[in-house]
């Protein structure tokens, strides 16, 4: 069997939205299988971008992206659909659903994969009080702080303890303790295997691990691996 140890690879790829303006002229990347990862860059430079390409929710305009070492592009849409089901997205608009509870929302993933409720509730309920949400488990994300949102949005990203974590700015919106936190379960997840990327302006967050750092520069990259 052949051991892959390139997770992701982003090979030659552009990017434009429109044709006034190019966001990525030729980058290449390669994310390897339980790395841990820092995306930066100014804003408007491209991270959230960036991230939407290494998740293949957007297909870049020129390029491949590979997947274990397959194109995107040639994976059925079954397949495809299995992938994107490893990757936990913390958006950064936190994007919960308005008619769900923030217990319903973490658990989202977990009903989806029609996983039984009696096996699942403890573990919700722990990671809720994990990232200091125990008062708002049954409220509904309207009547959230924006700091407890973005946790809501971080719960549920890692609920399933996805094979890939992509995070835009997760501590945007909390304060020094919580974001400790969430950045203590990002490596504990990361020492069980779990890739993680993470889109951050946050300089302190930057300084508390020596992950690489992928910064985006006048539509291209440069990586600082720190080493
Ligand atoms: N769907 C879209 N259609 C057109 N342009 C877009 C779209 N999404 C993003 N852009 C543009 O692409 C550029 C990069 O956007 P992106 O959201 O990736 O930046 P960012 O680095 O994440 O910024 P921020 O730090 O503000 O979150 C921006 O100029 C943005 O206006
Ligand atoms: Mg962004």
């Amino acid at each position: 069997m052949k051991i892959y140890n390139s997770l992701i690879k982003l090979e030659n790829v552009y990017h434009r939205y429109s044709i006034t303006r190019d966001i990525f002229n030729d980058i290449s990347i390669d994310i390897n299988e339980g790395g841990f990862y820092f995306i930066t860059g100014s804003s408007g430079s491209g991270k959230t971008t960036l991230l939407k390409l290494i998740s293949s929710s957007l297909k870049p305009s020129k390029g491949n992206i590979l997947f274990l070492g397959q194109k995107m592009n040639d994976i059925q849409k079954k397949d495809l659909y299995k992938i994107k089901r490893q990757i936990g997205f913390v958006f950064q608009d936190f994007r919960l659903l308005p008619h769900l509870t923030t217990y319903e929302n973490v658990a989202l993933p977990l009903r989806i994969q029609n996983k039984n409720e009696k096996d699942y509730k403890k573990d919700v309920v722990e990671l809720l009080s994990w990232v200091n949400l125990e008062h708002c488990i049954h409220s509904y994300p309207n009547y959230l702080s924006g700091g407890e949102q973005q946790r809501a949005a971080i719960a549920r990203a890692v609920i399933s303890s996805p094979k890939i974590i992509l995070a835009d700015e997760p501590t945007g919106n909390v304060d020094q303790t919580n974001s400790s936190k969430i950045l203590t379960l990002f490596q504990e997840m990361n020492k069980l295997g779990t890739t993680i990327i993470i889109a951050t302006h946050d300089e302190k967050l930057l300084s508390e691990i020596n992950a690489p750092i992928i910064e985006i520069i006048d539509q291209k990259i440069n990586i600082n691996n720190r080493k």
